[in-house]
């Protein structure tokens, strides 16, 4: 929810720092803020709003600093205010702490400390470092391994003390935390993009785990004070493919990312003499995917949608009854799991608290739980017995576009590896992965309709109201197009599947009330013909997806899209693209900030 980044080291910390920051924006943006150590002592420097605001505020400062941390924030405890922005201190502004994550029990913490303790803020974070400075007795670690022996809660913590100018203390429960190692120099920062300019060797920190960072070498102990060995790993991202690339916004860039990351998630996980995929992380054999009875799907947002999806594959190409879960419900509805239960968790991030519980959940219920995330070396990888990263590459933009294609790629491999384990026929798989392989190149040529979208978005970015209209596997596709526009354009829109709108939804309909269908050639072609006739009778004006050649759809709508033909299943590969790019010109045509959206946050990692 919100982004940590601390450096120590020989350079100048500030433009590290700041820069970090701008790459973890995307995580929250409410406020910004760090404190470096500036002649013997910490010097904080605050803003409200964007990096922008902090960055003029330093303007006509100088530090020469080697060391700081810094952080910007996603509002979840007090108001958007300077005072609640981090970093915080104790009372002697000695100890100062960035923190990601909620402290669940900072109101008897601030109770057990009593009154004799002055706050500047409404924030948990900052009972977290009063705890600190309660406990210290002149070891900054001990202090730090005893405060968090008393919190219950999520953290990403980076501390420092007065009396410590070259100590860097950080902790992680939950808030993930990456510490990346230069030569004599170390960077922490709640994902590896603020340091891939400096270093690709980083460590990923463990829930638990306390790592004490100096200038020359670095331990990592777990709360136990007991030292924890720790693998080095690669980061293959660089640099450049974490930026825009050009594009105006990280949304359009990663829209027109789809052909790429598409290939890079299917590459090498599928053998078209088979007709199968071959998934290797999924960590099952044989036999215990035979035993599996039931497949539950856990998600939040758009991962959800894509879960959606991939409910119709594991369907229709396994025959295993599959259940779709919001994250959020699952966890409190006391779900029937048992040890013929399949659980996935679908999260771009890795890091959704609400999916991260409900994973746990269904563990303790004694199910397989497997991931299906983005972000590598993210907590739901690391909690789940195995799974499959999507390989979407970073995905900044708050609106997710590539990691849905992806995931519902990687859904439908799940589906045809327990398919042909079934009576999937090897026919029907070499199909199926025939058409899968041409998907880059049919996205491709939607994505050439970019500027043809951006018209239809001038033309409708007066609209206050949209409905989204979609059947089978394209109504997962309308739900997914329905929050692409709420999401960044502020306009209110909904989905129903295409049957259920004459049982209510219909009443909304007028020529002020557009109507985005999607008619592709597929086993429901009919039925949806025929819903859109209600809707044509009803004057709402309405704008088509249809399959290239479909030459009656002009009959029904003053606006059609054409797309590539592929198989059903295949089709929400394809059909979301120009609903992502419908979404993405209407927000532009209104100025809306597109990759920073007003009230949300890339990863929300609170419940
Ligand atoms: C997607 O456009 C939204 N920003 C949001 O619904 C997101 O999909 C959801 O929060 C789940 O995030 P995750 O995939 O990182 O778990």
């Amino acid at each position: 929810m919100c982004g940590i980044v601390a450096y120590i080291g020989s350079k100048q910390a500030l433009p590290i720092l700041i820069g970090g920051l701008r790459r973890l924006e995307y995580r929250g943006y409410d406020s910004a803020g760090l404190a470096v150590f500036e002649n013997g002592q910490p010097c904080l420097v605050k803003a409200v709003g964007k990096i922008d605001n902090l960055s003029e505020k330093l303007k006509n400062q100088s530090f020469d600093s080697t060391f700081g941390i810094a952080h910007t924030r996603w509002a979840t405890h007090g108001g958007v205010t300077e005072p609640n922005t981090h970093p915080h201190t104790d009372c002697t502004g000695n100890i100062v702490l960035a923190h990601n994550g909620i402290i669940e029990n900072y109101r008897e913490l601030k109770e057990s400390l009593g009154s004799n303790h002055r706050y500047t803020s409404e924030t948990d974070s900052e009972v977290l470092a009063h705890l600190i400075e309660k406990e210290y007795t002149g070891d900054l670690r001990q202090a730090v391994l005893s405060a968090l022996g008393q919190v219950r809660g999520t953290y990403g913590l980076a501390i420092m003390h007065k009396d410590h100018p070259g100590t860097l203390v950080c902790a992680r429960m939950g808030s993930p935390l990456v510490i990346g190692l230069g030569e004599n120099e170390y960077f922490v920062a709640s994902d590896a993009t603020p340091m891939l300019a400096y270093t690709k060797n980083v460590i990923f920190l463990e829930d638990g785990e306390v790592a004490e960072i100096k200038r020359t070498d670095m331990h990592i102990v777990n709360l136990k004070d007991q030292q924890v060995a720790k693998k080095v790993s690669k980061i293959e991202w660089d640099e450049a493919s974490a930026q825009k690339q050009g594009f105006a916004h990280f949304m359009l860039k990663e829209i027109f990312d789809q052909p790429t990351v598409l290939q890079d998630a299917i590459r090498g996980r599928f053998k078209l003499a088979d007709g199968t995929a071959h998934l290797g992380g999924l960590n099952m054999s044989e036999p215990e995917m035979r035993e599996i009875k039931r497949i539950v799907l856990i998600a939040c947002g758009t991962a959800s949608y894509a879960a959606m999806a991939g409910k119709y594959m594991f369907e229709r190409l396994a025959g295993i009854p599959v259940e779709v879960d919001v994250a959020s419900e699952f966890r409190y509805r006391d779900p029937i799991i048992d040890n013929q239960t399949l659980v996935f968790g679908i999260s771009q991030s890795g890091e959704t608290a609400d999916t991260l519980a409900a994973l746990k959940e269904a563990k303790r219920k004694g199910a397989f739980v497997r991931g299906i995330v983005n972000v590598v070396g993210s907590t739901i990888a690391r909690e789940t017995d195995g799974g499959t990263y999507i390989h979407a590459g970073p995905e900044l933009a708050v609106a997710s576009t590539k990691a849905f294609t992806n995931m519902t790629a990687i859904l439908l491999l799940y589906a045809l590896q327990f398919g042909r384990l079934n009576k999937l026929s090897v026919a029907t798989g070499q199909r199926l992965l025939a058409a899968l392989t041409e998907i880059p190149e049919k996205m491709k040529l939607i994505l050439q309709q970019s500027d043809k979208i951006k018209e239809l978005a001038e033309k409708y970015k007066n609209a206050r109201d949209f409905l989204f209209l979609g059947r089978g596997v394209n109504f997962p596709v309308a739900l997914e197009g329905s929050l692409k526009l709420k999401e960044i354009s502020y306009i209110h829109s909904e989905a129903v599947p295409g049957g259920e709108m004459k049982h209510g939804p219909i009443a909304l309909l007028s020529p002020e009330f557009p109507v985005f269908a999607i008619m592709t050639k597929n086993q429901l072609y009919d039925k949806m013909r025929s819903n859109i006739e209600e809707v044509k009778a009803r004057k709402a004006p309405i704008i088509l997806i249809a399959t290239e050649g479909d030459l009656g759809a002009a009959d029904l709508a003053q606006d059609v899209i054409y797309v590539p033909p592929t198989m059903e299943l295949l089709e929400p590969l394809l059909n979301t693209l120009p609903l992502q790019l419908f979404a993405y010109h209407m927000a532009v045509a209104l100025g809306r900030d597109v990759d920073r959206p007003r009230n949300l946050a890339k990863s929300v990692t609170v419940e």
